[in-house]
């Protein structure tokens, strides 16, 4: 089994820093947050990086840093609409001001809700993090709500793990 911590030295630096414990509290897809989110993006963004032959250090940090911005709390439609097409800008920002990513990490957090992106997204690092967005929201809007009405689901990843 693929692991981001064994696989990217800092994931837990990343992940135990206080902005990013802040992410639990946001609520997402009606089952989850955006912390445990993200980190589930991390882990199956790592197990593409594989298949693409790609950065996986890379596509681990674009992914753990893709959500961090701050108005997932929103409720209007209309301002839902507005923060899907704007988190991933204000994603890559804080990425780059508060974890020092590099421009390949960021173009990929800038372009991870394509095809609602205002840019194409370029490479395979790009790539890992939009697959694995959308397999890991699918699996969330459908299964793991289904499985979270039945209790079947652990709802919190280990802190460090
Ligand atoms: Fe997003
Ligand atoms: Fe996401």
């Amino acid at each position: 089994m693929l692991n981001i911590y064994r696989a990217c030295p800092d994931a837990s630096t990343i992940i135990q820093s206080s902005r990013y414990q802040a992410m639990r509290l946001s609520k997402r897809h009606g089952c989850t947050n955006t912390y445990d989110h993200s980190i589930r993006v991390a882990e199956l963004a790592l197990m593409f990086s594989t298949v693409f032959f790609c950065d996986r250090i890379k596509a681990i940090h674009a992914a753990l840093l893709h959500d961090m911005a701050d108005s997932e709390e929103r409720k209007s439609f209309g301002e839902k609409c507005h923060y899907m097409m704007l988190h991933p800008q204000e994603a890559a920002v804080n990425a780059a001001r508060l974890y020092g990513m590099g421009d390949e990490e960021c173009a990929a957090i800038r372009t991870h809700m394509f095809p609602l992106s205002s840019s194409m997204p370029h490479g395979r690092i790009a790539l890992s993090v939009i697959l694995a967005d959308k397999f890991v929201s699918i699996y969330e809007v459908t299964l793991m709500h289904l499985m979270m009405q039945a209790r079947m689901v652990r709802v919190s990843h280990v802190r460090g793990r």
